[in-house]
């Protein structure tokens, strides 16, 4: 996942990657980077980490406005270029992340079955064959350091994962907002028909088990151009701050790819906002206020020049009442249905994740606080419609008021006899209703056809997609149909 937030006129270049010294040099064991002094840190108590990261986290450089005026909701929402314009402006900042990324000399990745970064891919297919044998042992950690399988059932390990992510995951670029999963959303996204506990990778610190490191997979059928592969989709891959750029996320990917290699796959799906070898596709993050003045408050967006609080409220004030007939939350006898509806759409997508019946409730049956799906159900009983978002809160670091930004993430819409605008509208203000300050959505799927109307800003984030051991062209992003938590 990326973190975004409501563009800002200069091009930012959300998760670039930093070319430290340390890429340069050759490839060592994290134990001669240093560890052992990080080690030491972390024998501190639970919690102190915290304190130090976000007393660090103050002092960091806040937006300098005057260089970087906002782009105001205002602007957002005269939206008077169409969004697929706005492409172009997307292409010209993926060139320069392309750029920054050619430089890298990926040490890493380039002894990985991914396409270079500079490969024009025109075939689709497996890079490498799959492996007859599997190598048995795990990766060496460093020293201090060792390979735990974390049990989600367990509620104290399923603390430890929460608070591992929710102290050390994803960050906006300035550090004022970080990803915070609740512990029920990790079990929700970690724990689907068919996984495998061996793929909740933790690594701890020997010494005192505090967990410093975590990379999952889950099992997924993901359909590429015309072919449905068995593949993993990897999430949550996260290193201690107090770990960074010691070489430990090779580490994780390697042990992770050979815990899914031992189960007979052999292909991955993953997304990043950082530029790695080689994207399949990169999209973008859209923005809707719902909560205009909170978002204001907090810095998520900004007041344009000539624009005031009360206009901007005003603008993005929604109805009480949705107005689609016969919309309602889904329910287990609406799975069938639902799961034939959405499999037959996302067959005109180039990557999309084709859920089993099982599999599509449980994703899509609502849960409170994680999962909203709604479905239109028509006089004869027939669904003709269904929508979701999932919910995705992320904590504020530096406010005085305020600890939590309540957003709610788009996740599959399939239209076919309901206006998508009419549809996702009712959606807007059921999220305003529940409480949501923003709603997110991605420039995927048919979203494009509702996010001018519906008055979304874009975001500073890319979110690029890529293939482990599968290569295929370049996807638009109105053909990607895959939506990642
Ligand atoms: C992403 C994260 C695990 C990287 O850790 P790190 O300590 O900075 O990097 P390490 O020194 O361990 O490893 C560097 C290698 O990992 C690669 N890497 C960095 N981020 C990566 C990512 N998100 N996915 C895959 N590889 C990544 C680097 O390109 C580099 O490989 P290279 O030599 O081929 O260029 C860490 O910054 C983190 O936990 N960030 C917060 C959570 C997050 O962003 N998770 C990823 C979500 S997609």
């Amino acid at each position: 996942m990326k973190f975004s937030l409501t563009i800002i006129d200069k091009p930012t270049f959300p998760g670039s990657i930093s070319y430290s010294l340390s890429l340069m040099m050759e490839e060592k064991m994290p134990e001669q980077n240093g560890l052992e002094s990080k080690l030491r840190d972390l024998s501190l108590e639970p919690g102190q980490s915290q304190t130090a990261a976000a007393k660090g986290g103050a002092k960091k450089k806040k937006r300098n406005r005057k260089k970087n005026p906002v782009k105001s909701e205002e602007q957002g929402d005269s939206n008077k270029e169409d969004v697929s314009m706005k492409a172009a402006e997307i292409t010209e900042i993926l060139k320069s992340h392309q750029d920054e990324a050619m430089k890298n000399k990926w040490k890493f990745w380039n002894t990985q079955p991914v396409p270079k970064i500079d490969e024009k891919v025109a075939e689709i297919g497996k890079i490498e064959e799959d492996k007859d044998k599997v190598k048995a042992d795990c990766y060496s950690l460093p020293t201090g350091f060792e390979w735990d399988t974390l049990d989600l059932a367990n509620d104290a390990q399923l603390k430890e994962v929460y608070e591992l992510l929710t102290e050390n995951y994803v960050e906006d670029e300035d550090n004022m907002f970080r990803f915070d999963y609740s512990a029920g959303f990790l079990k929700w996204a970690l724990q689907p028909p068919g996984y495998f506990r061996e793929w909740h990778c933790g690594v701890r610190v020997s010494k005192n088990k505090k967990l410093t490191g975590f990379i999952s997979a889950v099992p997924a059928s993901i359909k590429v151009y015309g072919e449905v592969i068995k593949m993993v989709e990897i999430n949550f891959l996260c290193v201690h701050k107090k770990l960074r750029a010691k070489r430990v996320t090779p580490v994780l990917i390697k042990e992770i790819t050979r815990r899914v290699n031992q189960k007979g796959v052999f292909q991955a799906v993953y997304t990043a906002g950082v530029v790695l070898p080689k994207p399949i596709a990169t999209c973008r993050y859209y923005h809707r206020s719902l909560n205009p003045k909170k978002l204001v408050d907090v810095q998520f967006s900004h007041i344009g020049r000539n624009q005031t609080m009360q206009r901007l409220i005003k603008l993005m004030k929604l109805p009480t009442d949705t107005v689609t007939k016969g919309l309602r939350p889904m329910e287990r006898e609406d799975v069938p249905q639902c799961h034939k509806l959405y499999v037959d759409y996302v067959q005109k997508f180039n990557l999309a994740q084709i859920f089993s019946e099982d599999e599509f409730e449980h994703f899509f049956i609502p849960r409170e606080g994680i999962i909203q799906s709604y479905v239109v159900e028509d006089e004869s009983g027939t669904i003709t419609d269904m929508s979701s978002f999932f919910s995705l809160p992320s904590s504020i670091m530096h406010h005085p008021d305020y600890n939590t930004l309540y957003a709610a993430y788009s996740y599959y819409t399939v239209h076919t006899k309901t206006d998508i605008v009419t549809l996702m509208k009712d959606l807007l203000i059921i999220a305003k209703q529940q409480g949501y300050d923003v709603f997110n959505a991605l420039d995927l799927m048919d979203n494009h056809q509702f996010l001018k109307e519906l008055k979304f800003g874009m975001g500073d984030g890319n979110l690029n997609y890529y293939l482990y051991n599968y290569r295929c062209p370049l996807i638009d992003s109105k053909k990607v149909g895959l939506v990642l938590q």
